[in-house]
């Protein structure tokens, strides 16, 4: 049993040690100034991150079909607006964060150098997304996140809960079609949902940024060797729990979300959950295989903007070469693919030069969707 745990320890380590070593030493900074604020965080993102710069920000929540409460920050305007009712014709954006991070994450730099104060300095209404189970998301109607049964989900739940609550919360109060961003885990999960023909009438455009759909080639070879060798005694005998680590402060995610991005690198197919036990995925999906998330039903006209690294070990090259294979009968003036040679998988959430090199691109993209 102890053994199993090490191992499931150590995929989500793997992970960790990618995103670590691909930061430059922006994590390392990160980290400490998390800890400070580990359990309960006394300060909202709007308050430590936000306001701080003189934008206005309001915390809010959102809760999902399955009783998940999250919470979501909206920057309505640019620090220069005067006056508070513009929001309303502006276009909204979300911003989904990757794996093991929060929206957070997305403030790390300075005001002029980050992606949400950009967005809402160019006139953006601007959303920020905090999946189940990070430091701001972690109530429930009625489960405790001490409890396995608060930690039940994987991957698959945030497509079919996390996401659509917090679109249907932001069409709802903004009454406009949405803008995405998603950076690594937010991009897997908006493919997914999209391909399912799910978002889709509430969306205008996507950004993916740091695209993980594939993960065949994922470059750290112990992650491989660990994914593909454990992954099926992890699910069934370790069952659900919490991975976060203690004194090293990622933000909590699924012992199943690990498994099922596993997965992902020992099949090379988007599918759902497998419960690698054909009884357990029959009772659950009524087959005895995992259905499969089939990336060619994405809408072909759907506006998508594609940002990967030549340094990115997380979201290989040759695995995002085979998502662009799978996109290649997209509408050609339909889909932008960018690539930054040098650029690793947080260089696009925390990168000094993304600004210029990525969010300039992500503005362009969106602001010809006017057109
Ligand atoms: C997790 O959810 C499944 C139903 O999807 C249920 O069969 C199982 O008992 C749950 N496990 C825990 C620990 O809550
Ligand atoms: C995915 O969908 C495409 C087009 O709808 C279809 O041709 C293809 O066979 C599907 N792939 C799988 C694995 O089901």
């Amino acid at each position: 049993m102890e053994g199993k745990l090490g191992f499931g320890a150590l995929i989500l380590f793997c992970f960790i040690a990618i995103l670590a070593t691909q930061v430059d030493g922006a994590l390392a900074s990160f980290f400490p100034r998390k800890s400070a604020s580990s359990s309960s965080p006394p300060d909202g993102i709007c308050a430590s991150s936000v306001i701080i710069h003189g934008y206005k920000c309001q915390e809010l929540q959102v809760t999902t079909k399955d009783g998940y409460i999250l919470s979501l920050q909206r920057i309505p305007q640019g620090r220069a607006e005067v006056g508070g009712s513009g929001a309303n014709k502006k276009q909204p954006v979300i911003i989904q964060h990757g794996l093991i991070v929060d929206g957070l994450t997305w403030l790390i730099n300075g005001p002029e150098q980050n992606l949400p104060l950009i967005l809402a300095d160019n006139g953006y209404d601007v959303w920020i997304a905090n999946t189940r189970g990070t430091s701001y998301s972690r109530r429930h109607v009625s489960l405790d996140p001490s409890t396995p049964a608060y930690w039940n989900w994987s991957w698959d739940e945030l497509v079919s809960y996390d996401l659509p609550a917090v679109f249907d919360y932001v069409y709802s109060q903004t009454g406009q079609k949405i803008n995405y961003v998603g950076h690594s885990l937010g991009t897997l999960i908006a493919l997914a949902s999209f391909s399912e023909g799910n978002l889709v009438n509430q969306l205008k455009s996507a950004a993916l940024l740091s695209p993980i759909a594939y993960l065949s080639h994922m470059k750290t070879a112990l992650g491989v060797v660990a994914a593909k060798s454990f992954v099926g005694e992890i699910t069934t005998i370790l069952g659900v729990a919490e991975f976060n680590p203690k004194g090293n402060e990622p933000q909590a995610t699924s012992t199943k979300t690990m498994v099922h991005l596993a997965q992902t690198v020992r099949r090379g197919i988007l599918s759902k959950f497998n419960y690698e036990r054909p009884d357990y995925n029959l009772m659950h999906y009524g087959e005895e295989l995992p259905p499969i998330y089939n990336l060619s039903n994405i809408p072909h006209n759907l506006p998508l903007f594609i940002s990967y690294g030549g340094q990115d070990a997380l979201s290989d090259v040759l695995d995002v070469g085979n998502l662009l294979d799978i996109l290649r009968s997209h509408d050609v003036d339909k889909l932008s693919v960018q690539f930054v040679k040098n650029y690793a998988h947080a260089d696009f959430i925390m990168g000094f030069n993304a600004k210029d090199i990525v969010y300039n691109a992500v503005l362009a993209f969106f602001k010809r969707q006017f057109a």
